[in-house]
Order: structure tokens, then C-alpha cells, then sequence
């Protein structure tokens, strides 16, 4: 048996895509600039499938000033860790920036979002701590679980009961800390995390609360701060973390908590000790991104509306959307049926409008959903034909709305 053997057949995430060498349901290729539309295959797609919340990755002010700033500030700079030689005063004024838009004594940067959830539960979980995790969390967080050296328990999704019964057992025999994560809006189904009540657990069985947010920092709450503060709980979240790969259009995450803590994860978080700093380029337009971002209030308004007026007009269809509160918009496949779901895409595509499946390993086994962003720059026109697109498409290949397995949403 050869290390290499398993290469050449169709297991592993994607496998069937992979030996077919696909570029249309995996990764298609693209116009790299982002905005509402996209060339894919000659042609021209209305784009529901970035994150592009707020509508930022194309706006000018942000494009004008990277130029600027790259004259300024060549990709290489700054060198090293900030460990060593790469902290710069710019990196400490938008970590402090950060922590104040965030309501928190301290932030910290990372390169990436990925790193920084794995770097901060990392860091802060010991051989005889536990981490209770909601199941359907990103992989990020399911990643930091293996790689944490304490033990790890995960509850059924946003399932109060099931958090509960696990907290009680570990305090049985507690040797160790405590900490809850879950995701705060899921980037999947578009559901808000039941803060309100894993708060009150988190003090009943003295435990502490990771927010991974990346999907509501900059679009949750009229103010832009996130999930947390849509409930009024910011305060009582202990690491509240972001990306800025969504909201924010560019790169990089953070994590921000009490000024310990946060110099704690500074300290030990191995993503960002052994790894470069975040370059110049990003932490000086991240600054402007972020002042936008706070004032970002009508964007977030339109984006809710765009949001309403496509859920509504896809629900009025019959398709199932589910029920989440924030504008991700899921669109499951009827009984997870992977040739279904293939077949919707192409001819969706056909009419362009440019959508992308999401399955196994992003979700459990079983569902198959189409996960659409609709954002402050997309127009009454687009939405319209694509909810025109969809109706065309339900009609055509004859689609049973009706028997979406509802006990898997
Ligand atoms: C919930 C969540 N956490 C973390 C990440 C990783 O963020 P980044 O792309 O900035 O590495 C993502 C991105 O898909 C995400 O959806």
C-alpha cells in the first residue's frame, strides 16, 4: 500500500470533482474583480456567491487608496513576526481602533481568518481544559479543537439542551477551564448563534464564550459590531472574534477580549508568533475599510432589504430558504439530491446567474444548499431576473419543492 494510492481515486472531500478534473462546480474560474457580476465561461452572471456584504470590494475609495499605499509601503513590508521585526506602530493604531469599535480592552491581529481562531482557542486551551463546540461550526473551529492539546465535546446545533448536558457532565469532575464556541452568525445557513441563552449557561457552569464572526462583524446590528451586540450581549462575550475577508473586503482577522487575554494569545498563539505579519497594504486601508464600516449604517439597510426582497421572492416560489436572520440566503436542495442540485446550478448558470453548491465537508452529509449573499450593491433589476431565473429553472426540470428533508435544516 502506497502513501499516494488514495490520489488517484474518487475518495476525499470532493472526490468525483476532483477526478474529473472539474472547474465548473469546483473551483470555477472567475473574473478576479469582484463586484455583482462575474464573467464565467465568456460569460457575463449576475455574483450571489461572494461575501461581499457591504459592497466594499469595489468601491474606489478603498481601491485608491491601496494604490497610494502600496507606493508608500511595498508588499514586503513589514519583515518577519511581530515577534521580532515586523510590529509596526500602524499595527498597533488599528488593533487599538479595533478593540475600541468591538467594546474591548484589546485586539490582535492575524494573516488570515482561518489562523486567527486557530491561533486564539490554540493558545488559550490546556491539556485539562475542554472545549464545547456547536457542530456545526466552520472548520476552523473544529481544526483548533485537534489541534488544542485539551479535550473537546460537541453539542447539537444551537441546541440549548445539549449545551447544557455537556457543561453539567464536565463540571462533574472539572479539572480545567471552560470554553464555549460557537460561530455567531453560521456562514452556511445564515442562522444567528442562540447567544441570549449560551450566555446565561456560560455563567451557570463558569465557562468562557469564543465568538467566531466572521460572518456579522460589519453586518449585524445597525452599528456594524456583530452578532453579540445585535443582542445587547457584546459585554458578556469573553473573545470576539472577526475576519476581514467578508465585510471588510480584504485579509486577516482578529481577536479581541480583555487586555490579559489578548497579550496571553500575543504571547502564544503559534498562527501569528511563527508566522509574518499582516503586510502594510492591508493594515493601512483595513484602517479607512473599518471607518467605512462604521459608518456604514444605510449599506447594511440596503443589504437587509436586498436580502428581504430575495428571500421573499424565492420563498414565494416554493423554494425552502430557512430561517435565518442575518441576509445569507440558504437555498436547499430538495432531499440533498446531488444530481438535482448539479442540474440547478448549469442552468442557472445558463441564464446567468452565477451560484455555487455547497456540500460535504461544509456541511453534514445529506444536505446539498446553494449559499446566496445578497449585498448593498446588488440592484432591484438583478434581483428580479434572478428570482425570474429560479422560477424559470423550478419549471423546467419540474422540481419537488416540497420534499426538502426538513428534519436537516
Ligand atoms: C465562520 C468562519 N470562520 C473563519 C473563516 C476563515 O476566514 P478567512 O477566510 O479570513 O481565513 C471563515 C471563512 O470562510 C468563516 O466562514
Amino acid at each position: 500500500m502506497d502513501l499516494f494510492d488514495k490520489c488517484g481515486t474518487e475518495s476525499g472531500y470532493f472526490g468525483i470533482f476532483r477526478a474529473q478534473d472539474d472547474y465548473f462546480f469546483t473551483r470555477p474560474i472567475l473574473d478576479p474583480i469582484p463586484g455583482t457580476t462575474t464573467i464565467f465561461n465568456g460569460k457575463k452572471c449576475i455574483q450571489w456567491s461572494i461575501n461581499n456584504y457591504l459592497g466594499l470590494a469595489e468601491n474606489q475609495k478603498i481601491k485608491a487608496l491601496s494604490e497610494e499605499t502600496i507606493k508608500k509601503f511595498p508588499l514586503s513590508s513589514p519583515m518577519g513576526s511581530r515577534m521580532m521585526t515586523g510590529n509596526t506602530q500602524h499595527h498597533k493604531e488599528l488593533e487599538k481602533q479595533l478593540a475600541d469599535y468591538l467594546e474591548k480592552e484589546s485586539s490582535i491581529l492575524f494573516n488570515y481568518g482561518y489562523l486567527g481562531v486557530l491561533g486564539t482557542i490554540a493558545s488559550l486551551v490546556d491539556r485539562n481544559d475542554t472545549i464545547v463546540i456547536d457542530k456545526l461550526s466552520h472548520a476552523s473551529m473544529l481544526d483548533a479543537t485537534f489541534l488544542a492539546p485539551g479535550k473537546f465535546r460537541a453539542f447539537r446545533h444551537n441546541d440549548m439542551d445539549s449545551l447544557e448536558s455537556h457543561l453539567k457532565r464536565i463540571n462533574r469532575d472539572r479539572k480545567g477551564g471552560v470554553l464555549i464556541v460557537t460561530e455567531g452568525v453560521f456562514g452556511m445557513r445564515g442562522d444567528l448563534a442562540d447567544l441570549p441563552n449560551i450566555c446565561k449557561l456560560k455563567e451557570k457552569y463558569d465557562a468562557r464564550l469564543f465568538i467566531d464572526d466572521a460572518h456579522g462583524f460589519g453586518v449585524m446590528n445597525e452599528t456594524g459590531q456583530g452578532t453579540a451586540s445585535y443582542f445587547g450581549l457584546q459585554d458578556q462575550v469573553d473573545i470576539y472574534f472577526g475576519t476581514f475577508a467578508k465585510a471588510f473586503a480584504g485579509i486577516g482577522g482578529v481577536s479581541a477580549a480583555d487586555k490579559k487575554v489578548v497579550d496571553w494569545i500575543r504571547y502564544n498563539a503559534r498562527t501569528q508568533v511563527f508566522a509574518k505579519s499582516l503586510p502594510m497594504v492591508y493594515v493601512e486601508v483595513l484602517k479607512k475599510t473599518l471607518e467605512m464600516v462604521k459608518n456604514g449604517a444605510s449599506r447594511r439597510k440596503k443589504m437587509f432589504e436586498n436580502a428581504e426582497k430575495l428571500k421573499t421572492g424565492l420563498s414565494n416560489l416554493g423554494y425552502n430558504i430557512g430561517k435565518g436572520r442575518s441576509p445569507i440566503t440558504a437555498v436547499y436542495v430538495p432531499a440533498g439530491d446531488l444530481k438535482m442540485g448539479m442540474q440547478i446550478i448549469s442552468k442557472l448558470r445558463e441564464l446567468g446567474i452565477f451560484i455555487t453548491g455547497v456540500m460535504y465537508p461544509v456541511v453534514p452529509k445529506g444536505i446539498i444548499l446553494f449559499r446566496m449573499i445578497p449585498t448593498a450593491s446588488h440592484t432591484q433589476e438583478q434581483i428580479d431576473e434572478t428570482i425570474k431565473a429560479f422560477a424559470f429553472v423550478r419549471d423546467r426540470l419540474n422540481l419537488d419543492l416540497n420534499s426538502v428533508k426538513h428534519a436537516a435544516l
